[in-house]
């Protein structure tokens, strides 16, 4: 027989599944059309869930599928607690959760708290509304400055171009007062200091974790609260999704407040956790968001913003572990999302391109942590160098046509056949048009060929769950020569990566893993091996 304090000590309590979880990003309008109006939809995901069980992750992260008029694409909601009818309704939602969770995967999505659609009720209250009423305090709303308020209230520039501000015509028709949108006018930012706001997410909170779901990701979750008085600033980087730890627009230090909010609601649901966008160099400033009363987890980009070169690798490894070092947090890793260009492409491009890409992948996913793969990636495909009149980024028009924006890494998935649209959708178009050249690059093309880029994902990822030395919270770093380097989990897998141009000695051990095949028992340049 056992006493209490024997069966703690034989079964330590288990970390949450988000620890070491494999997290896959879904952008919905991209992934599989299953109404055919050449959109993507909830219904597409529930008919691919064979796939991404097969694949091997653990959990789906949805970019946003409420309602909203799609200004950026899901990011700017109108409702919070209904799915947008280009996607389906909630009983779809139920649906994919249900068959989801019937499969072994979690279902996680998008929450956009820092700012609403200039549609949802609320702001059209605010436009109605006189300057100073209640209905106007859930947004930022100012005066203008100069004779008659012609100026914007300061000045700051918007994520995407152009001011940050824009005017309103008052309900008499006369030139009125300004709100804030950090992102395209569509967006207006939400006034933080207002108690209803945060009242308002809490029951969207409730809301889906009633309904099953295991998790958000907080976009702009260094954004919401705004520094007292809006101070103008001296802006030398407003670039897209980048910005400097000193930008009043983000990170000020009453955002905490409204993470602890948000964590004591989702501590009624303990199963489930929040990943944060946080775009904040400094770590220890980007470890606050997860401290244990914030945030679970918190995107950290540098992988992502990394170029192949295992000196510049190992200091994103580095400075990504030690972010969360002082907190005792979780570390993530993520090489691409729907914001930033393809690894392939980032990575040089064609045959270099997807070598590197491939060897990337395989230290991603031999890290201690939770990993982020975007919808995509594990077929390899690159960044799209789309028409200009394909474009549909709120970017493309605001940046004055400066900035192409986004699209090329959101071209909808390429499934079977020859031709566009690759058993995407049964409509004759796409959202984004889709290159022929990606008949090679199909799941059906790819499934059966062991020498795929989804083949080695799905290698690692079995691999990754089934071998008792990937474990451990820690790594250690092997002595390597220039442009090479290989760490050990404390489990003792060994992780080695060639960015040189000779192929390299392999640390002894057994071969578990190569992203491309040895030469003479040597690891080739852009190639990763993993060892036991
Ligand atoms: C970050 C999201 O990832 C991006 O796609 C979106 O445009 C902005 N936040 C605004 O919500």
């Amino acid at each position: 027989m056992s006493t209490p304090a024997d069966s703690t000590v034989a079964n330590p309590p288990r970390p949450p599944w988000w620890n070491e979880a494999v997290f896959y990003q879904i952008y919905p309008r991209s992934f599989a059309d299953s109404n055919g109006d050449g959109i993507g939809d909830l219904g597409g995901i529930e008919d691919k869930l064979g796939y991404l069980e097969l694949l091997g992750i653990d959990a789906l992260w949805l970019s946003p599928v409420m309602r909203s008029p799609m200004a950026d694409h899901g990011y700017d909601v109108s409702d919070p607690r209904d799915i947008d009818p280009l996607f389906g309704d909630l009983a779809a939602m139920d649906s994919l959760i249900e068959s989801a969770h019937e499969r072994g995967i979690k279902v996680t999505m998008d929450l956009v708290p820092n700012h609403t659609s200039n549609q949802h009720e609320w702001f059209k209250a605010a436009l109605a509304s006189a300057p100073g009423s209640v209905e106007r305090s859930r947004y930022i709303f100012r005066d203008g400055k100069g004779e008659n308020g012609t100026e914007p209230p300061n000045n700051w520039p918007s994520i995407f171009g152009g001011p940050a501000w824009t005017r309103v015509t008052e309900a008499d028709g006369t030139p009125g007062q300004w709100y804030l949108h950090i992102f395209a006018t569509e967006q207006p930012d939400l006034n933080w200091n207002n108690p209803e706001v945060f009242e308002d997410l809490a029951k969207t909170l409730r809301f889906w974790l009633g309904r099953g779901i295991d998790g958000f990701r907080i976009d702009v979750a260094h954004g919401m609260a705004k520094p007292d008085g809006l101070p103008d600033h001296d802006w030398e980087l407003n670039e897209l999704m980048r910005n400097s730890d000193d930008d009043p627009r983000f990170n000020n230090p009453t955002v905490h407040e409204i993470h602890r909010g948000i964590r004591k609601v989702m501590n009624e649901f303990p199963q489930a956790m929040t990943v944060g966008e946080i775009w904040v160099r400094d770590n220890e400033r980007f470890g606050e968001y997860i401290r244990p009363d914030e945030l679970h987890l918190g995107f950290n980009f540098r992988l992502a913003e990394t170029e192949f070169s295992a000196e510049s690798v190992r200091a994103a490894i580095d400075n990504s572990i030690a972010a969360v070092a002082a907190v005792g947090g979780t570390p993530t890793w993520t090489l691409s999302n729907h914001d930033v260009e393809r690894e392939v492409t980032r990575y040089g491009g064609g045959d270099i391109g997807t070598q590197r890409a491939r060897a990337m992948a395989m230290v991603e996913l031999a890290l201690p942590g939770a990993a982020f793969i975007y919808n995509g990636a594990e077929l390899g495909l690159p960044n799209v160098e789309l028409p200009e009149n394909a474009l549909q980024d709120p970017v493309w028009e605001r940046s004055g046509h400066a900035e192409r924006g986004r699209d090329g890494c959101r071209v909808p998935l390429p499934w079977e056949g020859a031709e566009p649209p690759f058993g995407f959708t049964t409509a004759a178009t796409t959202w984004l048009p889709m290159p022929t050249e990606w008949s090679t690059l199909t799941v059906e093309a790819q499934i059966e060929d062991v020498d795929s880029m989804l083949s080695l994902y799905r290698s690692a990822l079995e691999l990754r769950a089934s071998t008792p030395e990937i474990s451990g919270s820690d790594i250690d770093w092997y002595g390597s020569p220039p442009g090479c380097l290989a760490f050990r989990r404390r489990g003792g897998l060994i992780c080695a990566l060639n960015t040189t141009d000779e192929p390299i000695a392999l640390p002894g051990g057994k071969v578990l893993l190569t992203s491309a095949p040895l030469i003479d028992g040597q690891l080739p340049t852009n190639a990763a091996a993993w060892l036991i």
